[in-house]
């Protein structure tokens, strides 16, 4: 049996995580997980069930009894229900950066993304992978671009799902979130010291993609433990 490989992808809101480590893990064979999703979940169970955002028993019970279904790429569901477009819009975003704040709710999501990565090789993006989730990961990213340009990429991706914001109010927007996943006492987002540092304001995803993939191949015992269809 392949050896298992774990890449990890932390970094900032819109620094690029979520269209690199898809096509990433495309090119390499492996799953890839969306971890921002899972907490997105809970988040918008929280705001349907009319959940406090501060009641961190109730939003911890939710964490624990979610049943979250990764579909394929950029799909979730959450109990039973594609939820892979509700968990974009603007409010979850921001929910979601408080609900992940809370120890519960962390405990709950990083049990389920370790049994995740436990029986495949997978491609695993968010803010606290490579230091919590898989300290031990063979491969380590932590992707990063100014604030402006972060924004820019948001106003795109929602623009391509119909959604028009003011590119002023995403900067806003990812600042304030930027600010409390980095302050937060349990799991803040920063990078592991073996982490491989890549600034992506001015690269196109595909040179981030392929610096990427250099450097898991170099990493992974030369490509020894990669199947030819993983390293292409
Ligand atoms: O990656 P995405 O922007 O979808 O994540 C939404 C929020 O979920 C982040 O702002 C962050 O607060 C939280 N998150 C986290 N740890 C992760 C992934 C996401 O705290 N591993």
């Amino acid at each position: 049996m392949d050896k298992i490989i774990i890449v990890a992808i932390d970094g900032p809101a819109g620094a690029g995580k979520s269209t690199i480590a898809r096509s990433v893990a495309a090119r390499l064979g492996f799953l890839y997980i969306d971890t921002g999703a899972m907490y997105r979940a809970i988040a918008l169970w929280a705001l349907r069930t009319g959940t406090s955002l501060e009641d961190m028993h109730r939003l911890e019970a939710l964490a624990v009894s979610a049943d979250l279904q990764l579909d394929g790429p950029g799909k979730i569901s959450l109990n039973g229900e594609d939820i892979s477009d509700a968990i974009r819009e603007p409010a979850i975003s921001e929910a979601a950066s408080k609900v992940a704040a809370i120890a519960g709710v962390r405990r709950a999501l990083v049990e389920k993304q370790q049994l995740l990565g436990e029986s495949t090789s997978v491609v695993m993006e968010g803010r606290d992978i490579g230091t919590v989730v898989f300290p031990e990961a063979q491969v380590k990213f932590y992707l990063d671009a100014s604030a402006n340009i972060r924004a820019d990429r948001r106003a795109q991706e929602l623009a391509d799902r119909g959604q028009e914001v003011s590119v002023d109010d995403l900067v806003r927007e990812i600042e304030d979130r930027d600010r409390r996943d980095r302050a937060r006492a349990h799991s803040p987002l920063r990078q592991a010291e073996d982490a491989v540092y890549l600034d992506t304001s001015s690269l196109s995803p595909v040179e981030v993609e392929d610096e990427i993939l250099r450097v898991v191949r170099a990493r992974t015992s030369n490509g020894k433990s990669l199947t030819r269809q993983h390293v292409e």
